[in-house]
């Protein structure tokens, strides 16, 4: 392992302009394992960047532990018990319990079964827009989809939706002074989002209606139904997992298109061309930089030394450019052997916190990917995409993108 002094990778400057692809392939050429300073309680941690050492931490529950979240940053101590509940926290067998709650409305059928209002969505949100010939992307459009299905299903009144959406962003973007002071302020939004989630258990108890809330209050975990808190948990983990990743990725789908316009076109020419279109910018774009783990013992990781405690931060978008792993991988090319983009990417994790949400995730990808192609021609940009300042979530604040009416 290489200890020589590099170029911080996890750090705002070097995510100016989004994840730094072409540097994580220097340091994937280069090291298997890289210790990095950091300014946290253990002073640094070790980068990950091969594919089979990502998936065996991400695999062995056994030796590296969630309970401390994903994230590079801890959780302050008085914040840290109540998040230790929630799904993301969880290490099996609780974890396993908790998650077959909500897995089932995520599953292929209900896909199918949701496909239609999904493209009735699709259809509004480009209608709202198309006469103008401009918006602005990530609010009028990239959002839009995944918000309303999450916040549908969830049974969320539209009067709540912005309050919301101004929570997750402050929690997934807790770094970028537009939407949050600091990390911190970050964490307290995640504790508001359980707090709303518990106000809508309560409120699904009092007027019961059809929705995955009403199905997840009525289960029962070990012989008992959930408390309305247990709910609030859930509902953070769902919409913060479910709406900012898709924005993202719909927002480079679109930066993407237009730097590549003939495989715009090409996908305009031929719609069955938009799974694989799909699955190209997942691996291209991985909007979720990073997870991390945490060793649970003293333990040896390719070659080092890591001790109880140690954090370990797995580069997810390394195996995605890996050249092992894909011909051509800096190249966007939407042609790709789906099958095999989606085997050997790990823009969703791996092991028992696989995104519970990757059907889902897709689905909202390909019905506004159909729509957009079908009725906007000739995308471009208006301005300098403006980036949010985040060394974990790779999105845009703006993007001013203009088109043609097809
Ligand atoms: C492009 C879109 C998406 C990306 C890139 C993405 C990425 C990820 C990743 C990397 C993880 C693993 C977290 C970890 O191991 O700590 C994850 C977990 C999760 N995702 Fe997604 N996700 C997306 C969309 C969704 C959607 C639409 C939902 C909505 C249901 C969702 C819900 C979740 C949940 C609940 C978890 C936690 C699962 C667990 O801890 O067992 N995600 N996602």
């Amino acid at each position: 392992m290489s200890r020589c002094p590099f170029k911080p990778l996890l750090d705002f400057e070097t995510f100016a302009q989004g994840t730094p692809r072409a540097y994580i392939n220097e340091l994937r050429a280069e090291n298997r394992i890289l210790w990095e300073a950091d300014s946290h309680a253990t002073g640094g941690h070790w980068l990950l960047f091969q594919q089979a050492d990502i998936d065996f931490v991400l695999r062995s529950t056994d030796l590296f532990t969630n309970n401390f979240g994903p994230l590079l940053e801890d959780i302050p101590e008085d914040l840290l018990p109540e998040q230790q509940q929630a799904l993301t926290f969880m290490d099996p067998p609780q974890h396993r319990k908790y998650r077959t709650l909500v897995e089932h409305a995520f599953r292929p059928r209900q896909m199918t079964a949701r496909e239609p209002s999904m493209r009735a969505g699709a259809k509004d949100i480009i209608d709202t827009v198309i006469d103008r010939g401009e918006c602005e992307f990530v609010a009028e459009v990239a959002i839009q989809l995944p918000m309303r299905v999450m916040f549908r299903l969830l049974g969320v009144r539209s009067a709540d939706f912005q309050y919301v959406v101004d929570l997750t962003n402050t929690l997934s973007l807790a770094d970028d002074p537009d939407f949050a002071e600091n990390r911190t302020a970050g964490f307290v939004a995640s504790m508001r989002l359980m707090d709303f989630g518990e106000t809508l258990a309560a409120d699904h108890r009092a007027n019961p209606r059809d929705s995955m809330t009403t199905d997840v209050l009525n289960s029962e975990l070990d012989g008992e139904k959930l408390t309305d808190r247990e709910f609030g948990r859930f509902f953070n983990n769902l919409v913060t997992g479910g709406i900012e990743t898709t924005r993202n990725t719909l927002a480079w789908a679109m930066v993407d298109f237009i730097d590549h316009p003939e495989q715009y076109r090409a996908l305009q020419r031929d719609p069955s061309l938009v799974s694989g279109a799909v699955d190209e910018i997942l691996r291209f774009r991985n909007p979720v930089a990073y997870l991390r783990r945490t060793a649970k013992q003293d333990l040896e990781l390719a070659g080092e030394k890591i001790p109880k405690g140690g954090k370990v931060i797995c580069v997810l978008g390394s195996p995605n450019r890996d050249p092992a792993l894909f011909e051509r991988p800096d190249e966007f090319d939407i042609t790709r052997p789906a099958a095999a983009t989606r085997r050997n990417y790990r823009t969703f994790g791996g092991g028992p916190h696989f995104c519970l949400g990757i059907n889902q995730a897709r689905m909202n990808l390909i019905v506004m990917l159909d729509e957009i192609t079908r009725r906007l021609d000739n995308p471009r940009l208006l301005a300098p995409p403006k980036h949010a300042r985040s060394f974990f979530m790779d999105g845009f604040k703006e993007l001013r993108v203009g088109w043609d009416k097809r």
